[in-house]
């Protein structure tokens, strides 16, 4: 399977992928786009509004089509994607096809704090959330496991430590170093491939937007 150059961030509700996504995107000057962002503006609506209107199998198979559109986007880009993309077993093919697929680990104490009073996952709007969490976290840890190039500590380690980490691993990985990712992006690809992506998805995400994890 021919890997692409992207770096891909898995990991459960509010382990920080959007976070991380965005300050890597101001380290490395690449683009990051957010699936469920992504999904959100093609389909007009929230992702609570989609599984109330058309279930969560609806929201499921247009996680699966966005990844393979994703595929055909030329230029190098970070990912931040939901946290129940890696279930489907056709899915993590796909996160591991577009580049180097980066776990953000952390506690179901953790997210349950970070997300108290959220009312933007549906998944966590029940009487026992921390429960639901650690079901569900149990649930996908071999899928996220699986998955992943590379595992980081999202409770011990800081914002900057998880950057230098993830900098280590692509230059390990020198199908995916960034110096030439980064440039090309720079050069012409961010704004040819945003447009391109306007095309196929009707929708445009910059590096340093605010967006949610
Ligand atoms: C989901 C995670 C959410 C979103 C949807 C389902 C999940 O994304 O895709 O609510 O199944 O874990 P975030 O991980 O960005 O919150």
């Amino acid at each position: 399977m021919e890997r692409g150059r992207n770096i891909v961030l898995i990991g459960f509700m509010g382990s920080g992928k959007t976070s991380v996504g965005l300050k890597l995107s101001y380290r490395l000057r690449m683009t990051v786009e957010d699936t469920d962002k992504l999904i959100e503006r093609r389909e007009g609506r929230s992702v609570s509004q989609v599984f109330a209107e058309q279930g969560e199998a609806y929201f499921r198979q247009q996680e699966t089509r966005l990844l393979q559109e994703l595929l055909a986007c030329p230029y190098a880009r970070i990912y931040s994607v939901g946290g129940g993309t890696p279930v489907r077993r056709e899915n993590r093919e796909l996160l591991r096809e577009l580049g180097m697929v980066v776990y953000l680990q952390v506690s179901p104490e953790t997210v349950y704090n970070r997300l108290k009073g959220d009312v933007t996952r549906p998944l966590l709007q029940c009487e026992d959330p921390l429960g639901r969490i650690r079901e569900l976290m149990e649930e996908r840890r071999e899928a996220y496991e699986s998955c992943a190039d590379v595992i980081l500590d999202g409770d011990g380690l800081d914002m900057e430590q998880i950057l230098d980490k993830i900098m280590t691993e692509l230059g390990n990985l020198p199908a995916l170093a960034m110096g030439q990712a980064a440039q090309e992006d720079r050069a012409t690809g961010s704004i040819r491939g945003v447009s391109r992506m306007e095309d196929t998805l009707g929708t445009r995400q910059e590096a340093g937007e605010e967006n949610r994890d």
